[in-house]
């Protein structure tokens, strides 16, 4: 992977790039997709816009969600005029073998990534019986589909005759079930086997006993749940609890059609990907040319919803439109971008426009694959929404490779593992890196 040469402040150069990234965008151009995506904006009154109520399940929650979002934009207003985001009551040392220590990162796949369930996808991503979306990054080969009735189902991606791939895209359409490519055996989307080619000179063995090993896979609120291995239950109201869960419906996440994605390589520490995402202090500095020029950095809400966080972060017209406008006119959707970070690595960021799906999967204790997707709250149909989804995408896929990952991943984590660096500190204003940080540490003791 190619590391930067020296990278001035402003500018670095491409490091840390995936052999996916091969689109340049510059500063001016973000900008402009910026600007188009603010005249794209809904400007009715909360009662005649749509998301409101985006979700059938939505009706209960519509109105505590409204409350949650104007108090969102009531918190970031007065955040925007004292110029600080919500903050830690002191700042926090981190060592460096958090980043470097294989002991820590063997902890850490035991305690977390081992057995917490993950965000595989949205419900569109398989909409139809058979469409299907495979995930290796977990460590347990996973293909994740829906059968005939409907319902997610998940499996590990390996024929019981002797274990090949059923899949091998990462999504897709199956016509009617699963052929393994090496012999042919069959088996149906609920995994049952039904056919050994060449019955008669294979032999017989016990075809109910050998049907696709289940992952355990949850759908709701527009989001897939999956197991990372077999074995491992989920429980949805435990793990996502019920603060999140009543907001959840309120994005629409059922709704959202189309997407785009790309998978990111990164030499450097899950850890180190993950706190790029979750401070705006460096908004003002690394995106100064970009996203700087529309939102107001070091400026951010802080909240948990169980072991769950949600930042919210504003543009700059929170104060030069909605702080003048009365309040029952408030689209506070306009004005802030809501994140939610599902522990420990999956990442939400709410835009009028679009649903942007990160999620940060280690690969060993110097490796990180990001899984970034992107989806439409536009309607597709119309050309013109279409080009503005492809442009949203591409600046968003660029800035995070050219800005966040160089400063965050790629050029920090060589000095932390040569024992260069003794460690690292979180300020006030990145409270959330502390809370994680914490979150991470109780969920290794608790595991112990
Ligand atoms: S490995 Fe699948 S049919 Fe042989
Ligand atoms: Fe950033």
């Amino acid at each position: 992977m190619d590391k930067p040469n020296a990278p001035a402040p402003h500018r670095p150069g491409p490091a840390g790039l995936s052999a996916e990234m091969s689109a340049e965008m510059s500063d001016a151009e973000v900008v402009t997709i910026m600007t188009d995506m603010a005249a794209l904006l809904d400007k009715r009154a909360p009662d005649n816009r749509s998301p409101e109520n985006a979700s059938p399940d939505n009706a209960g929650n519509t109105l505590a969600n409204r409350r949650t979002m104007v108090d969102l934009a009531a918190r970031l207003i007065a955040l925007a005029r004292a110029g600080r985001p919500d903050e830690a009551p002191d700042v926090m040392h981190v060592p460096a073998s958090r980043y470097t220590d294989p002991a820590v990162h063997a902890a850490e796949r035991r305690a977390i990534f081992d057995r917490m369930p993950f965000v595989a996808g949205l419900s569109r991503d398989i909409a139809a019986p058979g469409d299907y979306l495979r995930i290796d990054d977990f460590g347990t080969p996973i293909v994740v589909t829906r059968n005939r009735q409907g319902q997610v189902r998940a499996f590990v991606n390996a024929c019981r005759h002797r274990g090949a791939a059923l899949v091998y895209e990462d999504r897709g359409r199956l016509a009617g079930g699963f052929s393994c490519p090496y012999h042919a055996w069959s088996y149906d989307l609920d995994g049952k086997l039904l056919g050994i080619s060449c019955n008669a000179s294979f032999g017989s063995p016990d075809k109910d006993a050998l049907g696709l090993i289940e992952v355990a896979a949850h759908e709701r609120h527009g989001l897939i749940l999956v197991a990372p291995r077999p074995g491992i239950t989920i429980d949805w109201d435990e793990f996502i609890g019920d603060a999140l869960d009543a907001e959840l419906p309120h994005w629409g996440f059922d709704t959202v059609t189309a997407s785009r994605v790309g998978p990111i390589e990164l030499a450097g520490n899950w850890k180190l990907v993950l706190e790029t995402f979750l401070e705006s202090y460096h908004f003002n500095y690394a995106h100064r040319d970009n996203l700087a020029q529309y939102y107001n950095g070091n400026v951010n809400t802080v909240d948990m919803l169980g072991r769950h966080l949600r930042t919210a972060t504003s543009l700059r017209t929170i104060l030069t439109d909605l702080a003048e406008q009365p309040v029952d006119q408030w689209v506070p959707e306009n004005h802030i971008h809501v994140k939610y970070v599902l522990f420990p690595g999956t990442i939400l960021i709410n835009t009028p426009q679009v649903l942007e799906f990160f999620q940060i999967v280690p690969q060993g204790v110097d490796r990180t694959v990001v899984r970034h997707g992107c989806y439409s709250r536009m309607d597709l149909s119309v050309p013109a929404n279409a080009v503005m989804f492809e442009r949203i995408w591409e600046s968003a896929h660029t800035v995070v490779q050219k800005q966040d990952f160089p400063y965050g991943v790629t050029t920090a984590h060589p000095p932390l593992a040569a024992g260069a660096l003794p460690g690292l500190v979180f300020g006030r204003n990145e409270w959330p890196l502390q809370i994680l940080a914490r979150e991470i540490d109780r969920a290794i003791a608790e595991a112990a």
